[in-house]
């Protein structure tokens, strides 16, 4: 029951620091140890040499998450792959391959005809799923549940949070594995993931200030959304939710890729909004992305920033700047998405959709 929300959608953005809490519990302990009984044995076979993400949608965004979790913490090779594609495309898998799929319902048709398929060629699979019992998680190796609970509402978002902590897990469990995680770089991983609930919970509360944004754009006709590095997927998550809630074209782009292209789409009045990397990142993408936030305004973008609490350089050029708090690199994403999803159910409101079951779209894609 949606109990006094206007939506089911408005319900499930207000649970994610719950989800995200949900899954984490009980499987990582504040020293970093990952404790999931049901992964141990994937875990410990030495004999995978790399990791191929399969799914669709909103849970592909979340393993792409997964793969860079899973190369910086386990050093393992890894890739992500849409569950449609991957199937059809004659990819190399073997005994030496694990194959994860990520699916919210356990359903998507497409990405269990992938799973199948790995299956076949002798991969492993693990399903990451938020459904017990569903047809992926039965037909896979070993099944990593994700705890969001129901998520009624079509447009995905709780779910899509509690797949990124699992995805963080299934690459910790294998950086401790392997060695290739320090005891006290996994303490400082664990300590970040387990303030996340409490971070995110204070992004839930920009829903005001966003619902005054969505009415200030509702108008509009085209919204592109910029990241990098782990910014990157939430500025296709972000893009995807405009375009299924409110029919508005939207497009989510790597910040990198702006002049080798989408820099041509820029025009006055042009709303982007901008995931921005903390300045106390080290491999200073902080100051490349507000290079890119200076190259767009200078063309008239309205630039909306996602950025962290404190950051002077932001300010200058953005028209509004949504506060992010310090976070670990790896939460921050869990943090800039909220203010997103926000955004894309005011402005499904605002225009007097029905955010819950946007038009042409089923919860879960049963068929190819
Ligand atoms: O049930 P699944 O996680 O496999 O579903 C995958 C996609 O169909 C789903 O995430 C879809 O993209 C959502 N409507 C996005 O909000």
């Amino acid at each position: 029951e949606k109990g006094g929300w206007s939506s089911f959608m408005a319900k499930e953005i207000s649970e994610q620091p719950e989800a995200v809490a949900n899954t984490l519990r009980s499987r990582i302990t504040p020293e970093g140890h990952i404790d999931i009984p049901e992964l141990a044995k994937v875990v410990a076979d030495t004999q995978i040499t790399r990791v191929v993400f399969i799914a669709c949608g909103t849970a592909a965004y979340s393993a792409m998450l997964g793969a860079y979790a899973m190369e910086k913490w386990a050093h393992i090779p890894a890739s992500v792959e849409l569950s449609h594609e991957f199937r059809y495309r004659d990819a190399v898998i073997d005994a030496h391959t694990l194959v994860v799929s990520v699916s919210q319902s356990g359903e998507t048709m497409d990405t269990l005809m992938a799973v199948r398929h790995a299956a076949e060629a002798g991969a492993t699979t693990v399903s990451i799923c938020n459904t017990q019992g569903a047809t992926i998680p039965r037909e896979s190796t070993a099944t990593l549940y994700t705890h969001a609970g129901p998520e009624v509402a079509v447009a995905s978002t709780k779910a899509f949070s509690a797949q990124v902590v699992a995805t963080y897990l299934l690459a910790l469990a294998f950086g401790e594995a392997r060695g290739a995680l320090s005891a006290a770089e996994r303490a400082e991983l664990a300590e970040a993931l387990l303030a996340a609930p409490d971070q995110m919970a204070e992004m839930v509360q920009t829903g005001e200030r966003i619902h005054e944004l969505a009415h200030w754009m509702a108008d509009t006709h085209s919204v592109l959304y910029l990241g990098r590095h782990v910014g990157y997927p939430i500025a296709l998550e972000g893009a995807l939710k405009l375009k299924e809630l409110a029919y508005i074209h939207a497009e989510g782009f790597a910040a990198g890729e702006l002049k080798h292209g989408p820099i041509a789409l820029i025009e006055p009045g042009q709303i982007v909004f901008v995931v921005v990397p903390s300045p106390r990142d080290p491999r200073s993408l902080h100051s490349k992305v507000v290079s890119n936030i200076q190259e767009i305004r200078a063309r008239g973008a309205r630039v909306i920033a996602l950025a962290e609490r404190g950051d002077a350089a932001v300010l200058p050029f953005a028209d509004e700047v949504i506060a992010l708090p310090p976070a670990h690199t790896f939460v921050e994403p869990l943090l800039a998405v909220i203010p997103l999803h926000l955004f894309g159910m005011e402005l499904a409101m605002a225009k007097g959709l029905d955010v819950d079951q946007p038009r042409n779209l089923a919860k879960s894609v049963t068929v190819e």
